[in-house]
Formats: C-alpha cells, sequence, structure tokens
C-alpha cells in the first residue's frame, strides 16, 4: 500500500537499516524495483524527479505509482518527488498523489544557483507546512554536494564554482543541521558527506573510506529524530561499466560510492539511500549486449526484458546490502 516516507524510515531506524530509492521515469524501470522488492520482501521507495514528470507526462507518473500500488498491495510503497525545486513543485506532486516530497531548497529555484540559508529555511518550511496537513513527508537538504577530492560543488556559480572550497566547508554542519530541522520540521535530511551526483564521482579507485562517515555521526547525534538521506550514493559498478563498453558504449574511467561506506553510513544513522546512475548503467549495459548478441531482433519487449533483468539484479543486491530485505 502506499504509505508515506516518515512511516517506512521510522521503521528503519527502529531495526538499523537503510532503504534505497530508486529513481523512475518509465514502465520498465518500476517493474523492475518492484520484482526485485518482491523478490527480497523489501520496502520500497519510489522516486521521481521534475524530468522524470516532464518525460512521462503527469498522467502517467501518476498512475505507474498507483500501478505499482495494485500490483503489489503485500508491500509498502512510497511515492517520493525527488529534488523539488519550490513549494510549487511540491505541491503540485501532492496533487498527484505523491506521499513524500523533496524541498531542495539548497539551491534557488533554477536548481542551479547555491541559496542562502534563510531562503532554504523559508521554503522548506512552507512545504512542511503544506505537506503534513496532508500527511505527506518531506525531505529537505543542507549543504553543498561534490567532490571533496577537487572541493568543487555541483553547484553552477556561486561558492562552488568561484573557489575550491575545504574538506570542511563541503560538509554538512551539525549544528546548523539542528537549527534547520529546529526551524523547519523535516521529516528527514539529505546531507553533504562526499556524495555527488551522476556517473562521474572520484577518479581514481577508491582506498579506505571515501565518505565523512563521522560527521554522519556527528550529525545524527545533534538531530536524532531526522532520518538522513545520502543523495549520490549509486556505487558505478566497474562490471557495470565495463559490459556498456563491451558493447560500443564510450563511458570514462570512473569510480562510484563502495557499498561498504554506504552500510557504515547506515549504521551510523543514514536511512535513505538515493540511486539512479547504478541503475541506468545496468539498464543500458544490458540493452546493449543484446543489440550486439541478436541483431535480428526488433521487439522491444526482447531487449528491454533484459535491461528489466539487469536492473532488478541491482536492486536486489542494494535491498540486501543496506538490510531492507525482509522488511517489508
Ligand atoms: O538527482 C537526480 C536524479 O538522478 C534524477 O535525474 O533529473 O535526470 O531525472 P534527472
Ligand atoms: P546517483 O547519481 O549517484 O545515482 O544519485 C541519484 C540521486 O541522488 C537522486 O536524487
Ligand atoms: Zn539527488
Amino acid at each position: 500500500s502506499l504509505v508515506s516516507l516518515r512511516q517506512v524510515l521510522d521503521h528503519a531506524a527502529e531495526f538499523g537499516y537503510g532503504v534505497p530509492a530508486f529513481n523512475v521515469n518509465n514502465l520498465e524501470q518500476v517493474q523492475a524495483i518492484l520484482s526485485a522488492a518482491a523478490a527480497t520482501d523489501s520496502p520500497v521507495i519510489l522516486q521521481a524527479s521534475a524530468g522524470a514528470r516532464k518525460y512521462a507526462g503527469e498522467a502517467f507518473i501518476k498512475h505507474l505509482i498507483q500501478a505499482a500500488v495494485e500490483s503489489h498491495p503485500e508491500l509498502p510503497i512510497v511515492m517520493h518527488q525527488d529534488h523539488g525545486t519550490s513549494p510549487v513543485v511540491c505541491v503540485s506532486a501532492i496533487e498527484l498523489g505523491f506521499s513524500s516530497v523533496m524541498m531542495d531548497g539548497s539551491l534557488r529555484e533554477d536548481g542551479k544557483t547555491p541559496s542562502d540559508y534563510q531562503y532554504n529555511i523559508d521554503v522548506t518550511r512552507r512545504v512542511v507546512r503544506l505537506a503534513h496537513e496532508r500527511g505527506v513527508s518531506v525531505e529537505g537538504e543542507l549543504g553543498c554536494l561534490g567532490s571533496l577530492e577537487t572541493g568543487t560543488g555541483e553547484a553552477e556559480d556561486g561558492v562552488g564554482a568561484a573557489r575550491v572550497l575545504s574538506h570542511d566547508e563541503m560538509l554538512t554542519d551539525p549544528e546548523q543541521a539542528r537549527d534547520f530541522v529546529a526551524a523547519t520540521g523535516v521529516d528527514a535530511l539529505a546531507i553533504a558527506i562526499g556524495t555527488s551526483h551522476g556517473a562521474y564521482k572520484f577518479t581514481r579507485p577508491p582506498t579506505g573510506e571515501v565518505l565523512a562517515i563521522d560527521r554522519v555521526r556527528q550529525i545524527h547525534e545533534a538531530i536524532p529524530d531526522t532520518h538522513l538521506v545520502l543523495h549520490g550514493s549509486s556505487s558505478v559498478p566497474q562490471a557495470l561499466l565495463e559490459e556498456v563498453r563491451r558493447y560500443g558504449g564510450d563511458l570514462k574511467p570512473t569510480w562510484g560510492v563502495p557499498v561498504e561506506d554506504i552500510q557504515r553510513a547506515i549504521r551510523y544513522g543514514v536511512r535513505k539511500i538515493n540511486i539512479d546512475t547504478d541503475l541506468r548503467l545496468a539498464m543500458t549495459g544490458a540493452i546493449r549486449r543484446h543489440f550486439s548478441e541478436h541483431p535480428a531482433d526488433f521487439d522491444p519487449r526482447q531487449y528491454l526484458k533484459d535491461g528489466i533483468a539487469a536492473m532488478r539484479d541491482v536492486c536486489i543486491a542494494r535491498f540486501e546490502a543496506f538490510g531492507a530485505a525482509g522488511q517489508a
């Protein structure tokens, strides 16, 4: 059944596990995730970005989610708006039937320019008031996602591009997190501890811990009742990159967040782990392979089936690694 993010993450906190939040844009992605969740008995967080809503169309997104809930009544399913850039985006998601929204006030409405702290509080507080009236959960974001390797943030201008940031400046400040949660009342908070979006996270293979795990612990101590969220949590498995390359894809050398780092972060309070890139890689590799091995096939169901199977494998691996398997 459709449940709020608060419900799923409260359970995760009580039993000490993490829940992967997978991005969806189309039927096949929803099917792959639900099939993996059903096979492992896991709670489900489906999330749609503004780009996903635009790609699929509002009615398709709404009914894809409803179809997921209808076909798997035994599973708790959250329908979450990923990276809402304004209260308007969040309210329209609520009207579409989402049970959870992210108000990402760490950036201005353009989704690129870093915002000031007061702006972040104002928009997030407004969304919390509107959402909670309707039983919908809210995720906020505080901090600057980006590469600890280079000290550059993801934001296009402002502090990110203007100068190289120190390790400490890149990370979410625990005291500010406490203040932000008190001022806004968010259910979940996305934090910056060294992850970044997309396939190109790290330029070298990891040697030891790549995330600021100590900081997770400090933030969790400061806001023990607010669930911590990790964006940019794809592990970018080398095997998936190899598969894409073997069948003609052009991907530069890159490394993601090791699953072991995420497992440590879960131990210290992270509950929602956002994953999109790994699923994109899995589906692309499988479809490329199908085209190469079966050049005469032209029924989309034939190659999409392979894409679904590859994506499903990644989802199963994450449900199991994060401890969500068996918790539905
Ligand atoms: O955080 C971004 C997610 O990977 C969704 O990406 O905005 O291209 O749909 P998108
Ligand atoms: P990845 O690009 O690491 O998969 O992160 C996705 C994400 O954070 C969606 O909000
Ligand atoms: Zn994100």
